[in-house]
């Protein structure tokens, strides 16, 4: 690939997603930037720099971008958080929310809706008495086309093979050909949304828990912090951050204070002390990130 092509990609997907590009993933441009050329009717990657030159920012960059997004995901992915919010976390906000029987989760980033579904069946199966409270999950990603999937509901084996309990395939997914689709009750429990990050987030409420995970990995320090210092603002005092594992809110946000539940790191807004319900599970744990 030509350098001023490489670079016009890398410029694209920075200042539109914030993702960082380097030379070194040049290889990743073509290997994912091909078969969208050809769909495009254009055979090369140059040919589709070229058009992108030509027009004014539209829906080919936004194709663009939405090819170099990573999307790996898995249902259960890491099983120490959703062990944590099983165990610890649900249990603690279901006291403290007792009288407002309100519960707000936000999972951002969560390409095809592994993680927003399993948190939901998690709730389902665990938490019955929560069906008569208002509880909304959240779910948003930059791309339309992974967020077009996750709201299908429609898993292929692999994905399915990949952390899903066969108790729980059983339970909430039927066979459709080649694909498994998750039940109705289960993908109503959660709203899909596109949602860029870099943006401003003025429709996202104050929430209980966010998930925030394996994406902020792909910004530069300066957009981990800008996005830190929004969740801050949309996380209740008393709220959970969940960051994937190679993540943490080390040198970017002193806001925050990384706790150990169930094995999980989990992030809390520093000073929050719960007046009523002294939470004993986390704070014997807890380490100053
Ligand atoms: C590796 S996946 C993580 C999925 C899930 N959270 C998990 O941990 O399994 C990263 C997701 O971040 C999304 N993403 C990348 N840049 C983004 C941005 N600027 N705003 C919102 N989502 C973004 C991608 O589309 C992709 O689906």
């Amino acid at each position: 690939m030509e350098t001023a092509d490489f670079e016009y990609i890398r410029d694209l997907c920075h200042q539109r997603a914030a993702i960082v590009l380097d030379l070194e993933k040049s290889y990743l441009i073509e290997s994912r930037l091909q078969p969208l050329a050809r769909t495009e009717g254009l055979g090369t990657i140059a040919d589709l720099v070229a058009k992108m030159r030509t027009t004014g920012y539209g829906t080919l960059h936004g194709k663009v971008i939405e090819a170099m997004t990573t999307n790996e995901t898995s249902f259960f992915r890491d099983l120490q958080p959703f062990e944590a919010l099983k165990k610890v976390i649900l249990p603690e906000l279901i006291a403290r929310r007792s009288l407002s029987r309100q519960l707000r989760i936000w999972c951002a980033a969560c390409s095809t809706g592994q993680e927003p579904y399993t948190i939901a069946m998690l709730i389902e199966e665990n938490f019955p008495q929560l069906a008569a409270w208002d509880v909304k999950i959240l779910a948003t990603d930059l791309s339309t086309q992974v967020l077009e999937r996750a709201r299908s509901g429609r898993f292929n084996q692999i994905e399915v093979n990949r952390g899903l309990p066969s108790p729980l395939v059983v339970k909430y997914f039927q066979r459709n050909g080649m694909q498994w689709e998750l039940c109705e009750r289960v993908r109503n429990k959660v709203e899909f949304r596109q949602l860029n990050l870099i943006d401003a987030w003025p429709a996202i409420n104050t929430m209980d828990i966010v998930f925030i995970r394996n994406v902020l990995i792909y910004f530069d320090v300066q957009t981990k912090k800008d996005i830190l210092g929004k969740v801050r603002n949309k996380l209740r005092c008393d709220g959970y951050l969940f960051l994937g594992g190679a993540e943490s809110t080390f040198s970017l946000d002193d806001s925050f204070v990384r706790t150990e539940v169930e094995k999980a790191s989990i992030y809390r807004l520093k000073g929050y002390d719960d007046p009523v319900l002294p939470t004993r599970a986390v704070k014997a744990a807890s380490v100053r990130a």
